[in-house]
C-alpha cells in the first residue's frame, strides 16, 4: 500500500490507474471501516482510503482534540484489507489556508436530526468530502465513493450533494457492522467504560422496539417516539432524538397516510459523555 500525505503526491500516484473506489475516514479504524474497504475493492480499479480528522465538522466543545489518532495501526489494517493507496494529509496539506469557502447543504436535509444537535456539522462534512473527491477523482474524472449506513443522514446528504453538483461519483452505501450484542461499531465506542459498554446496545434495542411498535400498533408516531425516549432515559441515557422518518428525505411520515418511501428509525443519545448514533431501516 502506498501512503501519501500531499494532494500533489496523491494525484501523481493515481494518474493512469483508472477509476478509484474511495473510502473517506477519520481513522481509528474498526471492522466497520474495513468492511467499507472490502466493498470498495469490488467497485473500482484502485482502492483508496483517506484518514483525516476534519476540524470543520466538530463544534468547539466536541472531541476534535481527543479524537483517537492511530495512524500506524490503521495503516496495518488497511494494508491487510488490500487497500492500494492511503491518503493521510496533515492539516496544512488539506487546509493550507483557513478553509473560507464552504459548502452549504440543503437545510431541509442537513439542519434536522444530527444537523440540529450539531449545527454546522454537515457543512464541515460536505466541504471536506467535496475537497477529498477533488483530490481523489481529479486524475480519473470520476469513480466510486463508499460510505457507511451507520451515518445514515451523512450518506443521504452526500448523495444529494453529488446529485446537485453533478459530480461524476457513484455513491455506495454499506450496511452497518455490529458487535455480537447489536452495538453498531464506532470509533467513539472506545470512550465507553466497561460498564457503559455493557449497556450500550440499549440504543439499538430502542430503535428495534420503536420499529416493532410502528409496524404492529396504531399508536400515533409522536407518542411512540416519546415512549422510546423515556425508556432510554430510564436506562440512564440522555437521548437527543429517537424518531422514525422516510428513508429518502428523512421527513416524518404523514400521519395516517402511506409513507412515500420505506422507513428508518434513527437515534442519537449520550451515555455518560459519549454520544452514539444508530439507525434501523424497516
Ligand atoms: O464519516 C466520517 O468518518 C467523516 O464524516 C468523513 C466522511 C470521513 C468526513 O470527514
Amino acid at each position: 500500500m502506498q501512503i501519501v500525505h500531499t494532494v500533489e503526491a496523491l494525484r501523481q500516484t493515481l494518474a493512469g490507474r483508472g477509476r478509484p473506489a474511495f473510502v473517506p475516514t477519520m481513522g481509528n479504524l474498526h471492522d466497520g471501516h474495513l468492511s467499507l474497504v472490502r466493498h470498495a475493492r469490488g467497485h473500482g480499479d484502485v482502492t483508496v482510503a483517506s484518514i483525516f480528522v476534519n476540524r470543520l465538522q466538530f463544534l468547539p466543545h466536541e472531541d476534535f482534540d481527543s479524537y483517537p489518532r492511530t495512524l500506524e495501526a490503521d495503516c496495518a489494517k488497511l494494508q491487510a484489507q488490500g487497500c492500494d493507496v492511503l491518503f493521510a494529509p496533515r492539516e496544512p496539506d488539506l487546509y493550507p489556508q483557513p478553509q473560507t469557502f464552504k459548502l452549504q447543504p440543503d437545510p431541509a436535509l442537513a439542519d434536522i436530526l444530527e444537523g440540529h444537535f450539531r449545527p454546522g456539522f454537515f457543512t464541515g462534512v460536505c466541504t471536506v468530502v467535496m475537497k477529498l473527491f477533488a483530490c481523489v477523482f481529479g486524475a480519473s474524472g470520476g469513480g466510486v465513493g463508499v460510505f457507511g449506513k451507520k451515518d445514515y443522514q451523512q450518506l443521504l446528504v452526500i448523495r444529494h450533494m453529488v446529485q446537485q453538483f453533478a459530480l461524476p461519483v457513484q455513491i455506495v452505501g454499506v450496511d452497518t457492522e455490529r458487535a455480537g450484542d447489536g452495538l453498531a461499531l464506532s470509533s467513539r465506542n472506545a470512550y465507553l467504560s466497561a460498564e457503559q459498554r455493557a449497556q450500550a446496545r440499549a440504543l439499538y434495542a430502542q430503535l428495534e422496539w420503536l420499529a416493532t411498535q410502528v409496524r404492529q400498533t396504531q399508536q400515533p408516531l409522536a407518542q411512540l417516539e416519546a415512549q422510546a425516549m423515556e425508556r432510554l432515559t430510564a436506562l440512564g441515557w440522555q437521548p437527543d432524538y429517537l424518531t422514525v422518518r422516510q428513508r429518502d428525505d428523512l421527513l416524518p411520515p404523514a400521519a395516517g397516510a402511506a409513507p412515500s418511501s420505506p422507513l428508518v428509525a434513527l437515534g442519537a443519545a449520550r451515555l455518560g459523555s459519549t454520544r452514539l448514533i444508530d439507525n434501523l431501516e424497516f
